[in-house]
């Protein structure tokens, strides 16, 4: 089955074709993805309206330049998958619009996608796949949460965030220590010519037990160390390194703890956060010292793209699940209430 994947949830358009007949990381035949990064720059974040706006703008191209990439036409397409929610409603009603009208002329099914679903199973799409059940770590932009994957389409929340996500948290220390937007990538860089030690940060909700994530408290810390500092460029990468270090110790020491509360030792990383090198080597060694694994999407899979979800689309649609001829979308979705595959 060939699905074209339609992303369009938040700031980056994103298009790709996956063929379940070569499956693994081979059935993706092509992907495109335009990133609206400097449109949304100068206003220090995503401005909605300029959002859908631009998907408007992008998005028929991008189909087009995907299926000429992969050598297929629209006619050998044999569904559509497109994200519905979460995220910003009227970038998704452009994605559901284009998607759904798409299936529609090309009496073909359509369905949509939950986008944390598709961040979930995008580690699914690499080779040597781990199978469910399995623990999953979301760490994006807008969403931090821990989830027992018992089978494709049956999730259990165990923890999440009780205010910033991960990403957000990387994203407005960068912003208070004067990184242009988004600055969660440039403060990972950064950090590397940071020094160990020279700021220590709390790791947040670690002194109790449970599985919820608080990282908002973090970001006064470093605006502390940074008001009380020099602001030279180490002055910078110092306070960067311990910012870094603060997030990928609180992530790792709760990861364990969920594998543990789920008896698992397969752990799967999925969302822009799950690109930092130092969070993804942490994670690795602390799952290979249980035994187990740590399973990330490589990089480019990990920050928003049209692949994830043309992936767990595939899948929702050979399952026989369809979206009606409506062009419907969901800005707030549990994924819990997902139906099973
Ligand atoms: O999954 P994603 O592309 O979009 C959402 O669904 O939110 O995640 C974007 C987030 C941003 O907050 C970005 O700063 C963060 O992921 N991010 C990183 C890195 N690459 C992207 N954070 C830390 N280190 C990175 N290397
Ligand atoms: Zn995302």
């Amino acid at each position: 089955m060939r699905v074209l994947g339609i992303e369009s949830s938040c700031d980056e358009t994103g298009v790709a074709v996956y063929d379940t007949a070569i499956g693994g990381a081979a059935g993706l035949r092509a992907q495109g993805l335009y990133s609206q990064v400097a449109l949304h720059a100068e206003y220090g974040g995503v401005v909605p309206e300029l959002a859908s706006r631009d998907h408007v703008r992008k998005l028929l191209p991008l189909v087009r330049q995907t299926l000429a990439e992969a050598g297929l036409s629209v006619s050998d397409l044999d569904g559509v998958a497109y994200t519905a929610g979460p995220g910003l409603v009227g970038a998704l009603l452009v994605g559901a619009g284009v998607a759904r009208s798409l299936a529609w002329a090309l009496d073909v099914p359509a369905v949509g996608v939950h986008h944390m679903e598709g961040h979930l199973l995008a580690p699914l799409m690499e080779d040597n796949a781990p199978a469910p059940p399995f623990v999953a770590l979301l760490v994006s932009g807008g969403h931090t949460q821990l989830v027992a994957v018992e089978a494709i389409g049956r999730y259990r929340v165990l923890g999440e965030t009780l205010d910033d996500a991960a990403g957000e948290a990387f994203d407005k220390t960068a912003k208070l220590m004067g990184l242009p937007y988004p600055g969660g990538p440039e403060l990972a860089r950064l950090a590397e010519s940071g020094i160990p030690g020279r700021h220590r940060f709390a790791r947040p909700m670690t002194d109790r037990p449970g599985l919820d994530f608080s990282f908002s408290g973090l970001k006064t810390q470093v605006l502390l160390a940074w008001r009380d500092s020099d602001q030279s460029p180490q002055a910078r990468a110092d306070i960067a390194r311990g910012f870094e270090d603060a997030v990928v110790d609180t992530l790792a020491i709760k990861c364990e703890r969920a594998l543990d509360a789920a008896g698992s030792d397969t752990l799967v990383v999925a969302g822009g956060v799950g690109a930092n090198v130092r969070l993804r080597a942490r994670l690795q060694a602390m799952c290979a010292g249980r035994g187990g694994r740590a399973c990330f999407p490589r990089p480019a899979l990990c920050t928003d793209n049209g692949a994830m979800i043309a992936f767990a689309g595939a899948l929702r649609l050979q399952a026989g699940q369809r979206a009606d001829a409506a062009v419907a979308v969901v800005p707030r979705w549990d994924m819990a209430t997902l139906p099973a595959v």
